[in-house]
């Protein structure tokens, strides 16, 4: 029988472009650091019959009828999500990173209150007090920035501008920060000015869940995580917090901001955090680390300026323009040609526009999550210094990119069949 038979009846455009996206992915080395591939377990969970179901409500008070199947299974993923984090409480309801921390801003902050994160040009995430953000618009923004000297957290700092501003919260956690965080200095400073510790490890769950970064739990009173990134689930999130936050932060979500929650992600968020139980998740995530600092090491010795020198995590800034002669945009745009994707980033302290940046940044939980190790990421390091040293050489950037494929096909992905495509 043919691949996906159904698409292929109703729908063989959608199903050709399934198909393409699944090659593309098998076929390129993936260096997004928000990005996975989701096992076939989380696929299949995500694909089921689970989406035709509503579900407004928390497991036993629903709205509807018809949830002896969806309130065992929310109440699995919450009850696994609090004993992965060691937290009182979970929502597994978000649609995503983005409405779940809005959730818990409408949960412990009122309108113009002081919001303090990392400003978006270092590190931060947009709803993390961006001005053309909800987060900037709706609160006041206050935002910290990395120290100058060591492109890293500054936390004297942090603490200075907190008793200047007393914040009603104060989030820690980003999207383009490659260093440890400190967790107990944001509850240092937090006890001190009386704030709220808010903690978004949606970069690093799957670090924090495999013992390769400290957890911020229980020492944050919120936080967040999308389900999708170095967690390998589906596309999702969810919220934990201490007992005191929880009626809030379930009201934010329902009735507050969502409706009925998607239950075949909460299956799938579900089937991740049983994944993330195993052994083999410890070493997969002690692995990210290993690759990224590999990497790092071998894009030093290209000259590339590593954003704070290096990396402790999954996640590598650097910067092109200066050290390499060409910005983020180019630099990603010849990557891609050769087979291999990062994402143009904003550098601290550099004025240009998120649009056409001074670098790129890129991770390994991809990569790692195929079974590569540090001599393919010393393999990659090369490539890239070649592929943007010859970002105008079509005949370099083809070559390199036929190289990549060949590399790509003894790393399978996790989800992906290439014997369907026969
Ligand atoms: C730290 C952080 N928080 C929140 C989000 C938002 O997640 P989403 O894109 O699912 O809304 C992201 C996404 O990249 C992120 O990096």
């Amino acid at each position: 029988m043919s691949y996906l038979p159904a698409l292929q009846k109703t729908d063989p455009e959608i199903r050709d472009l399934i198909i393409g996206e699944e090659k593309r992915e098998w076929n390129t080395i993936r260096l997004i650091p928000s990005e996975n591939y989701a096992s076939s377990a989380v696929l299949e969970a995500s694909g089921s019959v689970l989406t035709n179901k509503y579900s407004e409500g928390y497991p036993g008070k629903r709205y509807y009828g018809g949830q002896e199947f969806t309130d065992k299974i929310e109440t699995i993923a919450i009850e696994r999500a609090k004993k992965a984090f060691g937290m009182d409480h979970a929502n597994v309801q978000p649609y995503s990173g983005s409405p779940a921390n809005m959730a818990v801003y409408r949960a412990v902050l009122q309108q113009g209150e002081t919001i303090m994160g990392l400003t978006l040009p270092h590190g931060g995430h947009l709803t993390h007090g961006w001005k053309v953000n909800f987060s900037g618009k709706i609160y006041h923004s206050a935002p910290y920035e990395l120290d100058p000297q060591t492109e890293m957290l500054n936390y004297d700092a942090i603490w200075k501008l907190a008793k200047e501003v007393k914040p009603k919260i104060i989030v820690a956690g980003y999207t383009a920060y490659p260093r440890t965080i400190h967790w107990e200095k944001f509850r240092e400073i937090c006890d001190d000015v009386g704030a709220v510790f808010h903690a978004d490890i949606s970069h690093i769950t799957g670090l924090i869940l495999g013992g390769a970064h400290p957890s911020p739990f229980p020492a944050a009173d919120t936080g967040i995580t999308t389900s999708h990134k170095s967690l390998r689930g589906p596309r999702g999130a969810l919220i934990v917090c201490k007992a005191q936050y929880a009626q809030a932060v379930d009201k934010a979500i329902m009735p507050g901001l969502q409706g009925g929650p998607h239950n075949q992600t909460t299956a799938a968020i579900a089937v991740a955090f049983k994944e993330a139980e195993k052994p083999e998740f410890k070493a997969y995530a002690g692995q990210i680390v290993k690759n990224a600092k590999a990497l790092a090491d071998r894009l030093l010795t290209h000259k590339f300026r590593l954003i704070s020198g290096g990396t402790d995590n999954h996640l590598i800034l650097m910067e092109t323009t200066k050290s390499k002669g060409i910005s983020g945009k180019d630099a990603s745009v010849a990557l891609e040609k050769a087979g291999i994707e990062a994402n143009m980033n904003t550098i601290p302290f550099d004025d240009s526009p998120p649009a056409n940046p001074a670098g790129i940044r890129i991770g390994t939980p991809c990569v790692t999550s195929r079974g590569m190790k540090e001599a393919e990421m010393a393999k990659i390091g090369d490539w890239m210094n070649e592929a943007v040293t010859h970002a105008t050489d079509e005949n370099a950037l083809a070559r390199i990119k036929g190289e990549v494929e060949e590399l790509c096909k003894s790393f399978p992905c996790p989800g992906i069949d290439p014997m369907h495509w026969a």
